[in-house]
């Protein structure tokens, strides 16, 4: 059988991991999967459907129930909620927060994992999200953990917000991805973490170009050396 390779990118909030890996992809003929869009989805069906975060019963069973899958259009991932694209409606600051508080259940964490378990089996993927590299992709051929201070990816995160049409200031930022961090470092189920053979990457000051070149030239190393 074909040898399938895997890249881990974990990271917080705002690291520029979908951009990093989105290109890294582009550059290894990979296949991207941005897990975040995942949990995302399932947040919206929650929000939609008027679940609280914090009923855990409703919660289980409604992640049970749901469909979530992604497809691919122009090489771009779509993420699919019972059939329907909802990938333009999963990045505001309300589905950001449902995602992060639903994400520490079991059943929400244990159907979306499954998922991305099988996509990983069947082609060269870099996976981005926060559990990648110590639990989905445990055995993956190379694993980044990506970083950087909570000013610089809240203002990276205000530059992409800026045409939004919405009001956030860079305080209101800086204070929902610190938030999200604690949120995600903190919850007992896969809590995002630094996997102990992962290279860390901090990225405040470097070019998302610089961070594209080194991890390609990490992932060529280390499979050049036939290292696992
Ligand atoms: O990467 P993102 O910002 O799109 O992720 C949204 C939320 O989803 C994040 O705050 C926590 C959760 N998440 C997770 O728990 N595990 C993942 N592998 C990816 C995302």
């Amino acid at each position: 059988m074909k040898k399938v390779y895997n890249i881990a990118i974990d990271g917080p909030a705002g690291a520029g991991k979908s951009t990093i890996a989105r290109s890294v992809a582009r550059k290894l003929h990979f296949v991207y999967v941005d897990t975040g869009a995942m949990y995302r989805a399932m947040a919206l069906h929650f929000l939609r459907n008027g679940i609280s975060s914090s009923d855990e019963a409703a919660i289980s069973r409604a992640a049970e129930d749901v469909d979530v899958t992604i497809s691919y259009k122009n090489g771009e991932q779509q993420v699919l909620l019972n059939g329907e694209n909802v990938s333009g409606f999963i990045r505001t600051g309300e589905v950001s927060a449902m995602a992060s508080a639903t994400s520490v259940y079991l059943p929400v964490r244990k159907k979306l994992m499954e998922l991305q378990k099988k996509l990983a089996e069947k082609e060269n993927v870099i996976m981005d999200g926060r559990d990648i590299g110590t639990c989905v992709l445990p055995d993956a051929d190379l694993k980044i953990y990506l970083t950087a201070s909570s000013k610089v990816r809240a203002r990276r995160r205000f530059g992409q917000l800026k045409n939004s049409g919405r009001e956030y200031t860079l305080e209101d930022i800086e204070r929902d991805i610190i938030e999200r961090d604690n949120q995600d470092m903190n919850r007992s189920i896969a809590p995002l973490k630094k996997a102990d053979d992962a290279f860390l990457v901090d990225s405040s000051n470097m070019t998302a170009r610089q961070v594209e070149e080194q991890i390609v030239e990490l992932f060529r190393q280390k499979t050049e050396k036939g290292e696992k």
